[in-house]
């Protein structure tokens, strides 16, 4: 059942409803948090944090309290690292929040940094609790500077998974078929997941809506970079307290949403080497019983061989419909970062230019990951590759 791998009927990867609250004794962090865009803008979190006691994760109780707990720990780390921009960066995250952040990330086997699972899956509130989950009726939990662009950002990313639900539906589904050699539910599951992806492009158009692409390149971007792949934190970073030495993570990525590497694992689409081995690595920052999910699917007989060895033209075609919505989604994602980051990036290049004419003091957007993901990843060679490569399987008659 999907439930033994976290997974809801209702919400897929997302945590079904967060909690919005910790108990009582972990108020610190709470208030915190809540002031997190103001007290990093006003260049204050730094010493608030230094002034925050050192709590013990002993009483949170049960998963929700242990992944709220990590998305306001994660978010006040990235706060608290990027506070003074790519060029004031510090080497050591103190120990009243890297010891805690540690044992919590033990606890949920998540990294300790913020990652997929904490921006978007485990970050939402419904405004009206029976209302839908729509844009209008959704927030985020925990926020960093960025305003409403910030809000868009995460909720697009949150609609797009959620689109995907009836996708995921489907994967049990068609691997049951599969094993039974039952042509007409595989075909069933097919367009089910056929629909969802294409549904899910519908839902990353959005982006254009609620999100600018000069806010999200100059402000919001530089809070989801890692110390990782990062020529700005080239070192790493010491967590205080857990390990003498720097520890390098990667920034938050898309590839760290299970939905498509679920997706690709079921169609049996294979990735250039390098791409798949990033792919992979982006699995540990999964919480883990979504990765084995993805590992059972990879485990399973793949409707591939069905589909093939059937001659069967209009199961084919299901699953070619997959396949090019697949690489459809993945065509429009580098649409996405060609406006939000290539354009955004020459763009801030230009005024960088205009600026240091006007003077030194002034404000500038972060240029170490130009040309990188905040995953780390070579963006365009990475995503032109793995859209390339799943072009490559469509099955041909
Ligand atoms: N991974 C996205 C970026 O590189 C968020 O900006």
């Amino acid at each position: 059942a999907l439930s033994s791998f976290h997974i809801s009927e209702e919400f897929g990867f997302l945590l079904p409803d967060p909690l919005t609250e910790l108990p009582a004794p972990y108020s610190p962090w709470m208030d915190i948090a809540r002031e997190l865009p103001q007290l990093i803008t006003n260049h204050q979190l730094r010493s608030r944090v230094h002034q925050m006691p050192q709590l013990s994760p002993q009483q949170l109780r049960g998963r929700e309290e242990l992944h709220l707990a990590h998305l306001v720990l994660s978010f006040i780390t990235m706060g608290y690292v990027w506070q003074e921009g790519e060029e004031g960066t510090v080497q050591v995250l103190p120990r009243n929040l890297a010891v805690p952040f540690w044992e919590v990330s033990q606890a949920l086997g998540l990294p300790p940094i913020l990652s997929h699972a904490d921006f978007v899956l485990a970050n939402w509130r419904r405004k009206d609790p029976n209302g839908p989950l729509e844009m209008e009726n959704l927030d985020p939990i925990i926020a960093l500077p960025g305003g409403e662009s910030l809000r868009g950002f995460i909720l697009v990313t949150l609609l797009v998974e959620k689109a995907a639900v009836p996708g995921i539906k489907a994967i049990p589904r068609a691997l049951g078929a599969t094993l039974q050699g039952d042509e007409e539910s595989l075909h069933r599951a097919l367009e089910e997941l056929a629909g969802a992806i294409e549904a899910m492009r519908e839902a990353l158009r959005r982006m254009h809506d609620y999100v600018d692409p000069e806010v999200f390149y100059s402000v919001i971007r530089i809070f989801l970079s890692g110390w990782k792949d990062n020529p700005a934190m080239a070192h790493g970073l010491i967590y205080e307290g857990v390990s003498p030495e720097a520890l390098a993570f990667s920034g938050g990525s898309a590839a760290q949403s299970t939905v498509l590497h679920a997706f690709d694992e079921l169609l049996g689409i294979c990735h250039r080497q390098d791409c798949a081995a990033f792919l992979h690595r982006m699995r540990e920052y999964m919480p883990p019983a979504h990765r084995t999910f993805v590992e059972q699917i990879r485990g399973a007989v793949s409707p591939r061989h069905l589909v093939h060895s059937s001659g069967n033209p209009q199961l084919r075609a299901a699953f070619n419909r997959c396949v090019s919505a697949l690489a459809e989604l993945r065509s429009y994602h580098i649409t996405i970062v060609t406006k939000y980051i290539a354009v955004a990036a020459a763009k801030a290049k230009a005024r960088r230019a205009e600026l240091s004419e006007a003077g030194p003091a002034v404000r500038k957007a972060p240029s170490a990951l130009e040309d990188k993901g905040t995953g780390g990843s070579h963006i365009f060679s990475f995503l032109k590759s793995i859209r390339d490569t799943t072009r490559e399987g469509m099955i041909r008659a």
